[in-house]
């Protein structure tokens, strides 16, 4: 096995054109980790703010060369730590948080806890399982913080994004009577979610938003006096305003919810959406793509 592994990293954030491929040591996993040889990881707003810069303006990278991009992925476990119970050779999936990493998930190989993962179902691809755990988690933790709808009104905005349409399937299990703001072209998408559409973001007449486009304050401006706002973007929550009540999800990794977020893909209750597969030496292409919008689905990197 090599001693090094290739792995997209930013050193001076500039956008799409400062992802550098570089190679970094091979590291065996420690108590609770694995090692996953990785199949494929999805391209993610996150990535792009990265990579322009927002978190190392915002003070969250604090690293001495290089930071590692990528969130979520899927591949095999090629090593085990100590105390963990997943095989080597296991098919998984799963998310890493933060930003004060050497590497991400636009790599050949990661280190991960053994908890953030969850075994890919036998009938899933490994492409369309590395679209599921960021978003899929972050839709699940925002209607969590909605609670039941019993109800109520929702509007989830960017309901034909990846986060908006997992929000939209998941808030009306809670019973909520939702309706998704997206683009004309994707009246046919959202109704077949269940919701009613509009285009509209004028109408001040929801008891509550998630705010899935990160509209921000004019999210926060479709809520009903004394109603709730989801945002997306922790940290930077639009102010307060006539009794809503603010909020924004931040995704936490949950290998137990991903192992079912999964199963239910597998399944075909839920839909993995992939727009495109690239190779790493691709991921500004995508990101560029991305950067564009109107992209439904993930770009998904293959390392
Ligand atoms: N805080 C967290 O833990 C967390 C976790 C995951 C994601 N996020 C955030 O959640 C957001 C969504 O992520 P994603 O992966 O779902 O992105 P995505 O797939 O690109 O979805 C965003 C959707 O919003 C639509 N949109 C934007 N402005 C709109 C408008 N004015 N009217 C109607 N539709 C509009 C976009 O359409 P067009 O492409 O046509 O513009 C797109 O369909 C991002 O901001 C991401 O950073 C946060």
């Amino acid at each position: 096995m090599s001693s090094t592994f290739r792995t997209a990293v930013i050193r001076t954030p500039a956008g799409p054109d400062s992802i550098e491929i570089i190679e970094v040591p091979v590291v065996d996993p420690g108590p609770g980790e694995v090692r996953v040889e990785i199949a494929a990881a999805s391209v993610n707003p996150v990535d792009l703010a990265l990579a322009d810069g927002m978190f190392h303006e915002l003070g969250f990278v604090d690293q001495p060369d290089h930071t590692g991009i990528g969130w979520d992925f899927a591949g095999t476990v090629t090593a085990v730590g100590p105390d963990v119970d997943v095989p080597a050779g296991a098919r998984v999936a799963g998310l890493v948080t933060g930003f004060d990493r050497d590497y991400g998930t636009y790599a050949e190989q990661l280190i991960v806890a053994a908890t953030d993962i969850a075994l890919v179902p036998d009938g899933l691809d490994l492409t369309a399982a590395a679209t599921v755990p960021m978003n899929g988690l972050a839709a699940a933790q925002a209607v969590d913080l909605l609670g039941d709808g019993a109800g109520r009104t929702l509007l989830v905005t960017g309901a034909a994004g990846t986060v908006g349409a997992y929000a939209v399937t998941f808030a009306r299990e809670r019973g909520w009577l939702v309706t998704g703001l997206a683009r004309t072209d994707d009246e046919r998408f959202v109704r077949d979610l269940g919701a009613d559409f509009t285009t509209r973001t004028d109408a001040r007449a929801w008891d509550a938003v998630v705010d899935a486009a990160a509209l921000q304050e004019r999210g926060l401006a479709l809520v009903r006096d004394n109603g709730v706002f989801v945002g997306v973007r922790p940290g930077a929550e639009p102010k307060a305003e006539r009794g809503v009540t603010v909020g924004a999800v931040s995704v936490q990794p949950d290998g137990t919810r991903l192992a079912r977020l999964l199963a239910d893909t597998a399944s075909g209750r839920l839909t993995a959406r992939v727009h495109a597969v690239v190779p790493l030496e691709q991921a500004a292409e995508a990101h560029r793509a991305v950067a564009k919008g109107g992209v439904r689905g993930k770009y998904v990197i293959q390392p």
